[in-house]
């Protein structure tokens, strides 16, 4: 089986990937005795999902394998297809693939290997949404009727995309804000100052430049005092809202540096979270290979 997105799971399966990757943070133990080997393909740079992927092979008994494009093949040519089927002729178990281009895993239809989606351009980041859904668990004990307001680079977030999706299937009241030429079309937004005090939890996301044609007319401290969750805002947040962001952060952009730590963030323990929510998925594809 293959993890690329989280429509094509139920909610069943979903619940079952989170209370899996708890078992695994209180303790479970699996281990696949050095048998099997998780190769991590990274076509666009990562730090989190990456080794957080590799950690979490590693815990499992898996050998990884560690790819990198800029030293392979595809500088004369290969394409993502061939790079992927060589992992699979040599003895690779499943592959961990990070991509710049939305769906990319549909040109891989017709391999054997389970495939786990690292992220495909805008599209989807089901590990970074399935740590995001656990660290909500861990804080609140359930799902529906939690309200989050996701502000920032929205269009151009596949942690917003795959967020968006999930959350409101498990439930929960999901808003979006940030500047009105990064909103989704047909998401609902608001302004963070109409909202900032009535929701549980705040997701604040990265200005994805990346993928802008032209920012020459971007402010940082614009951004931060208009968009960003300055001091002011986190004091008008709940007494039990918690600030969420997938990371890299831009400090003192979307978020006020001192912040990132303050006692309302959760953002290093999604970090933490990502390794056991990923032993969780690497378990279920190689569990059913
Ligand atoms: N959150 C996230 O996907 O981070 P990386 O790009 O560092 O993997």
């Amino acid at each position: 089986m293959n993890i690329v997105n989280l429509q094509e799971l139920s909610l069943e399966s979903i619940h079952e990937l989170i209370d899996e990757a708890i078992a695994f943070k209180n303790g479970k133990v699996v281990d696949y005795q050095q048998k099997k080997v998780v190769a991590n393909l990274f076509f666009e740079p990562s730090t989190r999902t990456h080794y957080s992927f590799d950690m979490a092979a590693g815990n499992l008994g898996c050998r990884t394998q560690n790819f990198e494009s800029n030293n392979s093949s595809v500088t004369k040519g290969e394409t993502l297809y061939d790079t992927c089927k060589l992992f699979e002729s040599i003895g690779c178990s499943a592959l961990v693939i990070r991509h710049k281009d939305d769906d990319y895993y549909k040109q891989l239809e017709g391999l054997k290997i389970p495939i786990l989606n690292a992220g495909d351009g805008k599209g989807n980041h089901p590990s970074q949404s399935l740590l995001d859904l656990m660290t909500i668990k861990e804080e609140f004990g359930y799902f529906e009727g939690l309200k989050i307001v996701i502000v920032g680079d929205v269009v151009h977030s596949r942690v917003a995309h795959s967020n968006y999706d999930v959350m409101r299937r498990l439930g929960m009241e999901v808003y979006t804000s940030g500047p009105l030429e990064y909103k989704e079309e047909g998401y609902n937004y608001v302004p963070f100052d109409d909202i900032i005090d009535t929701v549980d939890i705040v997701m604040l996301l990265r200005v994805q430049h990346e993928r802008h044609q032209d920012d020459s007319n971007f402010s940082a401290s614009d951004y931060h005092e208009q968009y960003g969750l300055t001091l002011k805002r986190y004091e008008r947040m709940k007494d039990s809202a918690i600030i969420m962001h997938p990371a890299p952060v831009n400090r003192d952009v979307e978020i006020k540096d001192e912040l990132v730590e303050s006692e309302k963030s959760r953002i290093f323990t999604q970090m933490a979270n990502g390794v056991f929510v990923r032993m969780a998925m690497i378990h279920k594809v190689l569990e059913n290979e």
